[in-house]
């Protein structure tokens, strides 16, 4: 098995979905452009059917995005697969990316049908996308919650049909890690010919789980992982890019490998959240505003000494240009020397007792003790 993780990029299609973060043409190319640059591997540009919009930005991310593949959502349906086939034929690698929902409770609640119908009707709907492209994505929806032996069946019959991907979306963020990997992990021993697709993460993050989730199932054989940048998506959103590519990165999880440019991620996550109106909350993993910016004393002293004793990440292999020693009341002494410092300013040992106590009294007043604070702090203190 490839130690490659691909890396599937479906912010202007999941993350795109949610309320506010709707996206013209020309914001969704940019969006195209810079993750190409990043290096993810494939980009699902959107659901063409949904609108003549989604269809009109998919086709042009299609015509101008060349090293990357790039893909359309369909449901199993025979329009929606001819209207993503044609939005994607100016594509140099195109990918049609189409399922049904798997789990019981989609079979019988939503869809209406049997199990039999509906994997009837997903195998048909890869079966018509291969006359279309050589590269069909099949996602079972709700796979979290799908019957795994039912979910077998199905991903066995995609596979024949000619899927080259076999998503296994867990829709509704429901499943904890172990229970995950081991959908994976029973799959890839029980389905014939696994081997010839690639498995697929696709998580939502509705437990909290959806990195956890997405590492498990590499870990049990994966060998794709859906996100998107800062995380966003339906409801509690999606795998976050970020994360797992830093994770998978840090723990040099078994040589896997991903083609992303770690030091655009900082910058692909500020045009993500600008251009989609979606804050970054602050205490976001690796992209956050606090992500590397330490306040309490103990910290800070131990950051200012050595910065592995509280940092995993250099904060420039993400492209964050450092990590900020902020000043709160619970700072220390060793915190306002450094940041002195930065000023062009040294305290000998008493001065800086002294600029420390006044530091308490204004820092007890704020949230925090910025730059013009400290130059009103100095005339408490004799500087050399
Ligand atoms: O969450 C999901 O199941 C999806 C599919 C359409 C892939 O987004
Ligand atoms: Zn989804």
């Amino acid at each position: 098995m490839s130690d490659k993780v691909y890396i599937f990029d479906t912010t202007l299609r999941d993350g795109e979905q949610v309320p506010g973060c709707r996206l013209n043409t020309e914001q969704k190319l940019t969006i195209a452009r810079a993750l190409e640059s990043l290096g993810v591997d494939i980009i699902e540009a959107g659901f063409p059917i949904s609108s003549p919009g989604d269809f009109e930005a998919v086709n042009r991310i299609a015509k101008e995005i060349r090293n990357t593949t790039v893909c359309g959502l369909t449901r199993a349906v025979k329009k929606d697969i001819e209207v993503a086939a044609d939005a994607l034929k100016p594509a140099a690698k195109p990918r049609i990316h189409t399922g049904i929902g798997t789990s019981d409770q989609h079979i019988f609640t939503k869809l209406r049908l049997d199990r039999d119908q509906v994997l009837e009707r997903g195998t048909e709907a890869v079966k018509f996308a291969k006359k279309f492209v050589e590269d069909v994505e099949f996602y079972a929806e709700d796979a979290g919650r799908t019957d795994n032996e039912y979910l077998a069946r199905v991903v066995e019959s995609v596979i024949a049909a000619g899927a080259t991907v076999v998503n296994i979306p867990d829709t509704t963020g429901y499943c904890i890690p172990q229970e995950y990997g081991a959908k994976i992990q029973y799959l890839k021993e029980n389905v014939k010919n696994i081997d010839k697709a690639i498995i697929s993460t696709h998580c939502h993050n509705d437990l909290g789980m959806a990195t956890a989730n997405s590492l498990s199932g590499v870990a049990n054989g994966a060998r794709q992982i859906e996100c998107t940048v800062n995380g966003i998506g339906e409801r509690a959103g999606n795998t976050s890019m970020e994360e797992v590519v830093m994770a998978m990165k840090k723990h040099g999880m078994l040589d896997f490998e991903t083609a992303i440019h770690t030091q655009k991620i900082y910058e692909i996550s500020r045009l993500v959240s600008e251009t989609m109106n979606m804050p970054v909350q602050p205490n976001k993993a690796i992209v956050g505003d606090n992500a590397f910016s330490h306040s309490s004393g103990i910290h800070q002293d131990g950051v200012i000494k050595n910065r592995d004793n509280y940092e995993i990440i250099d904060p420039a292999e993400v492209g964050v240009s450092e990590s900020s020693i902020v000043l709160t009341a619970r700072s220390g002494r060793a915190a306002l020397f450094y940041r002195l410092q930065k000023l062009g300013v040294t305290l000998d040992h008493d001065a800086l007792e002294v600029a420390y106590q006044e530091f308490l009294k204004m820092a007890d007043k704020l949230q925090t003790v910025e730059d013009p604070h400290l130059k009103e702090l100095l005339q408490f203190v004799k500087v050399a």
